[in-house]
């Protein structure tokens, strides 16, 4: 396989590795530039790192390393710091590297933790010119030994004086032989979007994008890691779960290890159902990140199932339309959403992880309202009495323990309404987000020939 890295594998990162191999090339012949890995949390930026770092040290390149984080951004320059610490423990070796113009850069490395507020604003007109200028210099001064990777990962998070001297220094790379090799985080409330469309723009053609892994390379990983054997039908059904994001596949079979699930066509569904403790935890916390109204939507999108309307969203969750389309769009880049016009979760697991964080009595609240919206809106679109005959049945529904009857009448009532390529996506999960407690008579029953599973909008 190919870019074996340690015991990981990466798979389908052929393009990205022969763009770095070729970056590295020319900054070792002393024609410096800059390369920026973008994307969605899991989708495999920092492993582009390690890799382009791994194929440095093969040529001789020293590398300088970097990350943002999340609650270091209001310390000035830490990005520079940790970039350059190794170098500068030595007195006799900092004495070297600081001489000349280097020497500019002290304040903004040995200054005790020079921090703002809030991590917006030290000018960074006169004042910081000079430390940039400095911080370039020191650069320079250690290519002298050998050619640098110089590798910043989780940019969204850096501080902003850092942030803004990579975008310096990337102006400035043409005759260095240095890399500068940067990855940033879609769709996280951080970092200024002038400083990533300016490190966008410096890496020119050198922005890469790495895409979500396709079925063939999610085959092949699961068979990898769970046996040659792995049955084609669950491979499948990893690959719907997953998406191709290789964090959630990776995270996906170690719970499917953990669960002691033969990766055998019979556990496809189950494969379905599990709600990977690792992907939950990474994507509650980007939710959360992104605020209350971002958490609310979320939460009323897996109640109501993936397609789902802007308006429909904003009247069960009570905030304006606008309100909600400037959210999803917060929520589309940060990768948690597929698309903001009709709301659908980038993969089912994030789905599953939202749903589950929904406390057992909110959520049987939302799914009562919901049916009651759903079916406002059926029987005004419909306009006969059926609609609201079978709003009411549904309202009774909620307090009964296993509806016999699946909601016949509801499904052909939606399914005149409704644009059928939604109603046959997501009808055995709307009937449930209005009818929670109805089972399939027996397994196979329901029309996409699963039972009731813990899939959200099931699990009441
Ligand atoms: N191309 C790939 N093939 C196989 N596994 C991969 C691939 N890319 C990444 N992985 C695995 O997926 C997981 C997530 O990768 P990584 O940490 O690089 O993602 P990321 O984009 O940096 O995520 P974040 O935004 O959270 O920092 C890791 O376990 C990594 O080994
Ligand atoms: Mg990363």
């Amino acid at each position: 396989m190919p870019g074996a890295r340690g015991t990981q594998i990466l798979l389908e990162r052929e393009r990205e590795l022969a763009l770095i191999d070729q970056t590295l090339d020319a900054a070792a012949e002393g024609r410096g530039s800059t390369m920026l890995v973008r994307g969605p949390a899991g989708i495999g930026k920092s492993e582009l790192l390690s890799a382009a770092s791994l194929r440095a040290a093969g040529r001789g390149f020293e590398t300088l390393r970097a990350r943002g984080g999340e609650f270091e951004r209001s310390f000035a320059f830490g990005i520079a710091r940790q970039l350059f610490a190794a170098h500068l423990e030595d007195a006799d070796q900092r004495a070297a590297l600081l001489q000349g113009a280097a020497g500019l850069a002290g304040p903004a490395l040995f200054v005790e933790e020079a921090g703002t507020d809030d991590g917006a604003a030290v000018s960074m007109g006169d004042p910081a010119a000079p430390i940039q200028h400095g911080l370039h210099w020191l650069v320079a001064n250690l290519a002298e030994g050998a050619p640098l990777l110089i590798a910043v990962d989780d940019v969204q998070w850096a501080d902003l004086e850092s942030a803004r001297w990579l975008v310096y220094l990337a102006r400035r790379m043409t005759d260095l032989p240095v890399l500068l090799l940067t990855a940033i985080r879609d769709g996280e409330p951080a970092l200024g979007a002038d400083v990533i469309s300016a490190l966008e723009e410096e890496s020119g053609s050198h922005a890469l994008r790495p895409e979500p892994l396709s079925q063939v390379a999610t085959v092949d990983l699961v068979r990898f890691e769970l046996g040659a054997g792995a049955d084609e039908e669950f491979c499948a059904a990893a690959h719907r779960a997953a998406g191709g994001n290789p964090l959630y596949l990776r995270e996906l079979i170690a719970a499917a290890r953990d669960a002691d699930l033969a990766p055998v066509a019979e556990s496809a569904t189950k494969l379905e159902d599990l709600r990977p403790e690792g992907i939950s935890r990474s994507v509650l916390v980007r939710i959360a990140r992104l605020g209350a109204e971002a958490s609310a939507t979320a939460q009323v999108v897996a109640i109501l199932g993936d397609g789902t309307s802007l308006q429909r969203v904003a009247r069960l969750s009570g905030l304006e339309p606008d309100e909600v389309a400037v959210t999803a769009e917060g929520l589309v880049r940060a990768g948690i959403l597929a698309g903001a016009e009709t709301l659908d979760f980038a993969h089912p697991l994030i789905r599953s992880a939202v749903y589950g964080e929904i406390a057992p009595g909110k959520r049987a609240v939302m799914h009562s309202r919901a049916a009651q919206l759903l079916v406002a809106d059926e029987a005004s679109a419909v306009g006969s009495e059926q609609g609201s005959n079978w709003g009411s049945k549904l309202s009774e529904s909620e307090d009964s323990e296993g509806d016999p009857e699946p909601p016949v009448q509801a499904q052909s009532n939606l399914s005149r309404t409704a644009s059928p390529g939604l109603w046959s996506r997501w009808s055995p999960v709307r009937v449930r987000s209005l009818t929670p407690h109805w089972r399939p008579r027996s397994g196979g029953a329901s029309s996409e020939g699963r039972s009731g599973g813990a899939e959200p909008g099931s699990s009441l």
